[in-house]
């Protein structure tokens, strides 16, 4: 089939055989150049049948050496915040707009880069996909980057977050637009972070009620 036929599918990405098909399948990707430098592609986590889907923007320097989403710092964050509105993180699906680690080497240390708008587009194949093979009841973009991956246009934050999307895709799967948890390791006055820390988790409350 061609593309023009599956619009926003590539030919790389299976349409069958879920969420392993498309890891596996991910491993072989070359559809923009970050794949060059990565150690290795980071998939998603989670189960299939889950229904929140929490988007991320894309693996950090932990997560790209070990495999796995969230697994760093702003993994903490979001498992404590997670915690916080009584969701168990085994049973929500956790993957991120880019599935490959952007950054810039300065010296012996990777220091994180924002993705680029090319790459969101370009990795967004494999969001689509997971969204098809997992339908979950509520999406959750953690951050611009998410956001931009599943609205494809960029928004402000601080404009949208807490308010619900209803269907923001073709599928109709409501999207809860928050905050990245990374932005809230970067407050420095505690009581700034702890009122920031109870908006992330009031608007993880509210994708719970979403899903229903
Ligand atoms: N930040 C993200 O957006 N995703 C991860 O997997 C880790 C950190
Ligand atoms: Fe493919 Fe996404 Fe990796 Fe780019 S970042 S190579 S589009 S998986």
């Amino acid at each position: 089939m061609s593309d023009a036929e599956r619009p926003g599918a590539q030919e790389w990405v299976p349409d069958g055989g879920g969420v392993r098909a498309l890891r596996r399948a991910a491993e072989d990707c070359r559809g923009c150049e970050l794949w060059r430098d990565a150690t290795q592609v980071v998939f998603s986590q989670g189960p299939s049948s889950a229904r929140m889907m929490l988007v991320g923007e894309q693996p950090g320097d932990r997560e790209d050496l070990e495999g796995e989403p969230f697994v760093g710092p702003a993994g903490r964050m979001l498992s404590e915040a997670l915690d916080a509105a009584d969701i168990d993180r085994d049973d929500v699906y956790l993957t991120n707009a880019v599935k490959h680690f952007r950054f810039e080497r300065r010296g012996k240390r990777r220091i994180h880069e924002k993705p680029g708008v090319a790459h969101i587009e370009a990795c967004s194949p494999w969001l689509d996909a997971e969204l098809f093979t997992v339908r979950p009841k509520v999406v959750v973009a953690l951050g611009a980057t998410a956001a931009r991956a599943l609205l494809h246009r960029t928004v402000r934050i601080g404009e949208i977050r807490g308010t619900v999307i209803e269907a923001a895709d073709s599928r109709g799967i409501p999207l809860v637009v928050t905050v990245h948890p990374s932005s809230l390791l970067r407050l420095r006055d505690r009581a700034e972070r702890e009122a920031a820390f109870r908006a992330f988790v009031d608007d993880l409350e509210r994708a719970v009620e979403v899903a229903g």
